[in-house]
């Protein structure tokens, strides 16, 4: 891949992005141009990717091929009101939550290229997941590019509903908070029961990774693998009696249905 990428606004989700992309070896820190409105933390990106970064937006579109638009949703229209002229002339793609793409063609007119995507923290460890979509002026080039690049940060799906990204959102946009917050109870609670600290922790995250792994590996179904290892009236089936007792699956139902809620909110006020 031999494009420049520019990215608008060096936040969290940018520089996880950046750093992803940078050691995944995709694309050399010559590749990536960055402008961020805040001096010192493009000085800070600077010194830690050795990429260019500019203070102008404008400047940082018009040498790119492709610009990812990596503000917070509420600044997306002044960005694009700002770079307008030249935001035209590239493939545009958004990560912004609850921007939809007719408000970014509302800006840019339905000709220009437009990627939305909405990707997860994870892209930091390569084990991101990022789920896209593109308008119709975009084409399986572009698209193909973008899952191209994405895919060297994490799995990647393109869905053509774009109503669905709420839900996406909520699952696997929100996501990694809730595997924090259940990191942070199995630690807990191993420290309760006399583990130290370090060892729970490591006991917590190895769990969380091995799961994981076997449940993206194992070709079964996550009900097959937990009945796996849950032997009659042992230990795991008393634990797990108790989290059906205490609605933990339902709880995480609705808790998914009221940050998918959330984003329709959200998004509603947007356009
Ligand atoms: N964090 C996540 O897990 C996640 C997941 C999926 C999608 N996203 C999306 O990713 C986007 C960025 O989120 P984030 O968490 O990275 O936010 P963030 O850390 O606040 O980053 C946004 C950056 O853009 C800068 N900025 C704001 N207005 C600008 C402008 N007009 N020109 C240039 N730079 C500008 C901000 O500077 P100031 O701080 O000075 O305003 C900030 O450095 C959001 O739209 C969010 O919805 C985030």
């Amino acid at each position: 891949m031999d494009k420049i990428i520019s990215f608008i606004g060096a936040g969290k989700m940018a520089e996880a992005i950046i750093s992803g992309l940078l050691s995944s070896k995709r694309v050399t820190n010559k590749q990536v141009i960055i402008s961020d409105k805040y001096d010192n933390r493009r000085m800070e990106i600077e010194k830690i990717y050795n990429v260019r970064t500019v203070t102008g937006n404008t400047v940082c579109v018009t040498e790119g091929d492709i610009a990812f638009l990596a503000v917070k949703p509420q600044d997306m229209a002044e960005v694009l009101e700002q770079c307008k002229d030249t935001l035209k002339q590239k493939l545009v793609v958004s990560i912004a939550a609850g921007i939809e793409i007719s408000f970014i063609e509302g800006l840019l007119g339905k000709q220009t290229r437009i990627i939305r995507v909405m990707p997860n923290i994870a892209v930091t460890e390569g084990e991101g997941m990022s789920v896209l979509m593109k308008n119709a002026a975009a084409d399986a080039t572009d698209i193909n590019l973008v899952k191209d690049l994405l895919s060297s940060v994490g799995d990647v799906i393109e869905i053509r509903n774009e109503e669905l990204f709420h839900a996406v959102t909520a699952l696997s946009g929100s996501g990694p908070a809730y595997i924090f917050m259940f990191l942070e109870a199995l630690s807990d609670a191993g420290v309760r029961m006399g583990l130290s600290r370090d060892v729970s922790n490591r006991l917590a995250i190895q769990t969380v990774i091995g799961a994981g792994k076997m449940a993206k590996n194992a070709e079964l179904s996550f009900a097959t693998l937990r009945e796996a290892v849950t032997s009659p009236a042992g230990t795991t089936a008393e634990a797990l009696a108790v989290l059906e007792s205490k609605g933990v699956r339902s709880s995480i139902v609705e808790a998914i249905k009221a940050a998918t809620q959330r984003s329709k909110d959200i998004s509603s006020r947007n356009k």
